[in-house]
This record gives C-alpha cells, structure tokens and sequence, in this order.
C-alpha cells in the first residue's frame, strides 16, 4: 500500500507474524528501469516472505524492472491491475489494464521470462466502469492462465476510473465476494487470492472454508495489527507459539530503530507505522499521541518510545 507498506512497516509487521506474506508498496517500473531507483527495492532480509509489486504496461520495460527485483532477492513478483488514482491512469497502468487483458497477458508474459525464479502473480478488479464483471473477470483469469500465471489476488470490487477518488474507490463500489468464489469453481488450478473489506480473521477463514485459497488484508492489518497481525500465525498458519504481545514488539522495534536512528534516520519514519499497535487497550489514545509528537520532531530519540511505552503500561 502507497505510503504505508514502506520498509520499516514491514519490518515492524514481520516482529507481529513469521508466516503472512507481506507486499511492498507498489514500485512504477520505469522508476526502475529508467530512473534507476533501487533504493526503492531495498529490505531487510528478515522481511521474507515479501512480494514486491509492480505497475507498469510495457513488457519489455517490466520484463527489465522484473528481473532487477529478482536480482535483489524478491521471490515473488506482483503486477498491480488495480490501482485507480489519476496518476497511474496517466500513465496507462493499474486498473485500466482491466480493459486490456491481452497486454497483460504479454506483460506477465515477459516478466516471467526475464525473472526466472521468481513467481510472477497479478492483482486485479472484478472490471472497471461499466463493464460487466462475470463477462470480464473469467475473461481476464483466462488470459492471465494462458500468460503462465498461477495466483491472483482479486479485489472484489469494480474500480471507477472516473469520478471517484481512490479513497473512494476502495469503498463505494460494493463488494461482491460470490463473483471471486464462483472464479474457483471456475478456475480450480488457480490459487485464487480475495481482498476487499476483510476485517477480521473469522471473516477471512470463513472465506477459506468457503473454498479461497488466500487472504489479503489490507487496512485492517495496518490499522489494527492486534486483531489481525498478531494471532494470524496461531490462527491462520497453525502455530503452536503464543502470539507475540504489542510491548513484545515494542521491544523487538529497539534494535532495528537504534540502527535507524544511528545512521541519521528519524524516530518518525519508523514510529509512524506503530501508532494502532495498541489500538483498542486503556491508554491507545495517549500512546498515539505521544508518539506522534515524538515522530514530529527531527531529534527525537528511543527515549520518546519509552515514555510512551511508559504512559501505556501506567494506564493498564
Ligand atoms: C493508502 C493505501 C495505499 C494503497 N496502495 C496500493 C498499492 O500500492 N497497490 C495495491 O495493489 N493496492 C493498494 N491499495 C489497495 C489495497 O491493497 C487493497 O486492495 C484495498 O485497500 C482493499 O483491501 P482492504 O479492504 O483489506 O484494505 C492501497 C490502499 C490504501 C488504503
């Protein structure tokens, strides 16, 4: 997710959950490819399992951009056919593809070819606009299969390439999760992935049983890790460990924020991710302003984490 799945996010994310898949914010391949942005790419290792995500409607310019994301470690390799906003309409990628099955098929094409070794997988809608989507999205899992492609993530709803901001894009259009469920009847060697909505692990194992084969979630994981980071290697993965506790994290942020810090990193870029860590517990409010305020000044050091962990134990 644009500015909020950054490196730091998913290192935080990594202390909640060994096992959920995490994805990168997705990264404009010519960024890459042209602009020569790799900083773009880096991560720590701790991170895997890590998707990185890619927009883009050029095979060949993806094909490159995918095999310098192999090249730094990424075993996966996403393509996004789902983001609305104006600016990546421009520059004819994202949700608009969905209106042009056959070039993302010659762009999975490519990008498998060029990142031997990583699998290549593709988010996309149910259809954009007026389109029909029981017509659309059979028509596009059918395109991508032939591309060589074996998992999609399918946000459930349409996306409106006109007319509706992308905040509004990720709520208005209703949700229609029969539609991706009938695509795994349809489609059974595909490892079809849902998103939309998903607010809670009951929701999201009730969409396994139902026959899914993955679950993404998106902003409840970031807003409200302890409902949904913290129990899902127990209650998605059949861990036998107990779930890690939000000071647990806190504790094992230090390190990796130390390190931050040392080479002249803001408390903030770090601290920004933590705010919902202990949404729902007596003090929530005063953590997050706390740190918020901590995270807004340049000098701010561990100690301002402390204090706020400090308030947060007192009011227990
Ligand atoms: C701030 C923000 C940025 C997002 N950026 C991306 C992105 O870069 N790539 C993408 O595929 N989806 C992006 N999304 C959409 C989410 O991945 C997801 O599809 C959507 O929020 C619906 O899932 P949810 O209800 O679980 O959040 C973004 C969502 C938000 C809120």
């Amino acid at each position: 997710m644009i500015d909020l799945t950054d490196r730091h996010c998913r290192y935080l994310h990594r202390q909640m959950s060994r096992h959920t898949l995490l994805y990168t914010e997705m990264v404009v391949a010519a960024a890459l490819v042209r602009g020569g942005a790799l900083r773009l790419l880096d991560h720590d290792p701790s991170e895997h399992p890590v998707a990185v995500q890619l927009g883009g409607s050029e095979p060949e310019e993806l094909a490159a951009a995918a095999r310098i994301c192999a090249g730094h470690g990424y075993r996966e390799i996403n393509l996004n056919v789902g983001c609305p906003s104006d600016r990546v309409q421009s520059g004819c990628f994202g949700a608009v593809l969905m209106r042009d099955p056959a070039l993302v098929g010659d762009c999975l094409a490519a990008m498998r070819e060029a990142a031997a070794g990583a699998e290549v997988t593709v988010k996309c809608r149910i259809g954009v606009d007026d389109q029909v989507p029981q017509e659309v999205l059979p028509a596009f899992l059918e395109t991508v299969r032939g591309a060589g492609i074996r998992r999609v993530i399918v946000h459930a709803r349409k996306a409106w390439l006109k007319g509706l901001s992308p905040k509004e894009n990720r709520e208005i259009p209703p949700l229609d999760y029969p539609l991706v469920l009938s695509m795994k009847q349809a489609f059974p060697d595909l490892t079809i992935v849902i998103n939309g909505g998903i607010s809670s692990l009951t929701t999201a194992r009730e969409l396994l049983d139902q026959g899914l084969d993955g679950v993404m979630i998106g902003r409840a994981a970031y807003h409200d890790p302890g409902e949904i980071l913290l129990p899902a290697d127990r209650l998605m993965f059949a861990s036998a460990a107990a779930d890690r506790s939000p000071e647990a994290v806190v504790a094992a942020m230090r390190p990796y924020i130390a390190r931050h810090l040392a080479i002249g990193g803001r408390l903030g870029a770090i601290t920004r991710h933590m705010l919902g860590l202990f949404a729902g517990r007596p003090g929530a409010r005063s953590w997050r302003r706390s740190l918020s305020e901590a995270g807004s000044r340049p000098d701010a050091g561990l100690d301002a984490l402390d204090r706020a962990l400090e308030e947060i134990l007192a009011a227990a």
